[in-house]
């Protein structure tokens, strides 16, 4: 199977996500969404933003390569009545199924930056974009001190070194990247533009058992995981990840989470 595909069936994603909701309808909120609007959201998971999305009347598909989180996807759409929203299976290095120019909006939130093959991604998010539509990537930025950036560089210090060729996923939170990408995919510079945003995981339980989520269900974690026990290491693992999660934590209520993350948010004008 697709190592990238294995790695997002692992686990059950859709636990975290369900800590991504509000977030995830803030940023919908300022995406200036319309009724009847074409968009696409790729790497969608189990829709964090493409059911606000077809809540505000816009017609929806999501497309992510795991086929449990397109099955979860389909499921809360329907359980919602959700006509406007579909999901189905694609790889955002190559949409096969997706026509030139289709949608209005191309929307990936910490999704497509996971693909492996970047110039390809920009390349096709492009292309199944119409003229005069937008793109707005939301993409975690590498050496950023919060969450997801140092999950995964705590993570990186326990598992083996990735195999060569391998472009990190978040050198797409550097600005000299995205507009190399969306350069190479014909757009202009000046349309390109990189902000900074926050993103703010919010769960009912204590940061100890949040990390527990991570642990158990997201398969970046659980790999690190797996990696730190054949080295005998897996108490270490958790003891830093313990520590970064508590230290992050904004909420005051006891047994509630709260973290905000900061990202890098990329509105490209087609
Ligand atoms: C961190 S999750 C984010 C999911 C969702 N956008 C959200 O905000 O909840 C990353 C998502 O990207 C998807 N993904 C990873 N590589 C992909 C690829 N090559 N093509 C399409 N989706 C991909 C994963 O399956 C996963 O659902």
């Amino acid at each position: 199977m697709n190592p990238n595909q294995a790695l997002w069936e692992k686990g059950d994603f859709t636990r975290i996500a369900a800590s991504m909701r509000t977030s995830g309808e803030a940023l919908v909120d300022r995406l200036g969404i319309t009724n009847g609007l074409e968009v696409l959201d790729l790497g969608c998971g189990d829709g964090t933003t493409a059911l606000p999305t077809a809540r505000l009347g816009a017609i929806v598909l999501g497309v992510d390569i795991a086929r449990n989180l397109v099955d979860a996807g389909n499921k809360r759409a329907a359980d919602e009545g959700l006509e406007n929203l579909r999901f189905q299976q694609g790889d955002a290095c190559e949409l096969t199924d997706l026509v030139d120019d289709r949608f209005e909006l191309v929307v990936s939130v910490f999704g497509a930056m996971f693909a492996p093959r970047p110039f390809d991604v920009a390349k096709e998010m492009v292309r199944v974009t119409r003229p005069g539509g937008r793109i707005m990537m939301g993409n975690w930025i590498p050496g950023d001190p919060t969450l997801v950036a140092q999950i995964l560089k705590i993570s990186s210090a326990y598992s083996p070194p990735p195999p060569e060729g391998f472009v990190s996923p978040m050198t797409w939170g550097l600005v000299d990247d995205v507009v190399e990408r969306f350069t190479a995919a014909g757009i202009p510079e000046n349309s390109i533009a990189c902000e900074p945003d926050t993103f703010v995981f919010e769960a009912p339980v204590s940061p100890t058992e949040y990390l527990t989520w991570f642990r158990d269900y997201y398969g970046p974690t659980m790999n690190a995981f797996e990696a730190a026990e054949s080295n005998g290491r897996t108490d270490d693992l958790f003891a830093e990840l313990d520590a970064l999660f508590n230290a992050q934590n904004t909420s005051r209520t006891p047994n509630t989470t709260a973290i905000p993350a900061t990202f890098l948010r990329v509105t490209v004008n087609v």
